[in-house]
């Protein structure tokens, strides 16, 4: 039987701007997203029957419907429901590296990494644009997991637009191992509070993230200017989950006095992470910010800029 080993890397939040609210309830944003090399490994192999099995090796990741990497085959079986019955089912096994619900968008990952096994599992030959269009079905963040690199996305977070590859940085991530935020609980939370300030025309709405794409953030990728790029990090979600959650206002502050060259929480939290300029100066930042840190349940991971999204590591007839 057919088989697929993938690899599917983590991202982070250079950049998150909410500009207002969207239709469909979901939020316009302007985002600069990043790989890193922390990532999950995925083997997706053909089984004869019509199930979908998924096993993982985290005891928090579910292994129904409500794992993004079964919606994605359920995705492709409704799409291509001929296909499907040909071909059958399949079996996900998960090994995780990425920390779970942490806004590193491990579940985008893996369903994207699902996406393109069973593209080729099938047969399909979709064409880039098409993976992507089933991607954004599928959650906001699934398109630029498929992508990855580093990209302007605009929209849900759907429409990306690559920027300059940068794969020089290193990461230094740390996470409270009991702490989870809602990702739907902060959206809202900051549209009680902020809603008032959203842009509410179109032509607002595009200004504000032309702005962004010509603004000085992504200068800064396009030079490589890692100082500059570590003090303009930015997360408008940081202003309704610092004041509300002191394990994660605790380490922005720890690592925002520990040399590196900046600090922002990712996406909705709570990870936070450290930009670093080599893998010696990461080391030192997270030595120094274990020091500061009593929380004994605070894990921490060294990482750096991946300038890809999901790998195809091999594949068995
Ligand atoms: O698209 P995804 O399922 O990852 O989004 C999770 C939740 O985050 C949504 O249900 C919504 O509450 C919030 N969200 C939003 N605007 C976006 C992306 C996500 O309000 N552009």
């Amino acid at each position: 039987m057919r088989s697929y080993s993938l690899i599917a890397p983590a991202k982070i939040n250079l950049y998150l701007e909410i500009l207002g609210d969207r239709p469909d309830g979901y939020h316009e944003l302007a985002m600069i997203l990043q790989s890193i090399e922390l990532a999950d490994e995925i083997e997706v192999r053909a089984i004869g029957t019509d199930t979908i099995l998924i096993h993982c090796d985290h005891p928090q990741v579910p292994s129904d419907s409500s794992n993004l990497a079964y919606r994605a085959v359920e995705l492709m079986a409704k799409e291509f429901p001929d296909v499907f019955a040909k071909f059958g089912g399949v079996e996900i096994t998960i090994k995780k590296h990425i920390p779970v619900a942490a806004g590193l968008a491990g579940g985008s990952a893996n369903a994207a990494a699902v996406l393109v096994a069973v593209d080729m599992m099938w047969q399909l030959g979709l064409t880039q644009p098409e993976l992507q269009d089933l991607a954004a079905q599928l959650g906001s963040d699934v398109p630029f997991c498929l992508a990855g690199g580093t990209a302007l996305a605009t929209g849900r977070g759907e429409q990306l637009n690559a920027l300059s590859a940068l794969d020089s940085l290193y990461v230094v991530l740390a996470k409270d191992r009991n702490l989870m935020i809602s990702t739907p609980w902060a959206y809202k939370a900051y549209r009680s509070e902020f809603g008032h300030t959203y842009v509410r025309d179109t032509q607002s709405l595009e200004s504000r993230a032309h702005r962004v794409h010509s603004g000085p953030m992504v200068n800064a990728i396009r030079h490589k200017d890692g100082s500059q790029i570590g003090r303009l990090l930015h997360n408008d979600l940081e202003k309704v989950v610092l004041p509300t959650t002191p394990q994660v206002a605790q380490l922005r502050e720890a690592f925002q006095s520990s040399g590196a060259l900046g600090t922002m929480m990712s996406g909705s939290g709570p990870t936070v992470f450290a930009l670093c300029e080599s893998e010696a100066h990461a080391q030192q930042v997270q030595q120094k910010v274990r020091g500061m840190i009593a929380n004994p349940n605070v894990d921490f991971w060294v990482t750096r800029f991946s300038n890809r999204g999901i790998q195809v590591v091999s594949s068995v007839s």
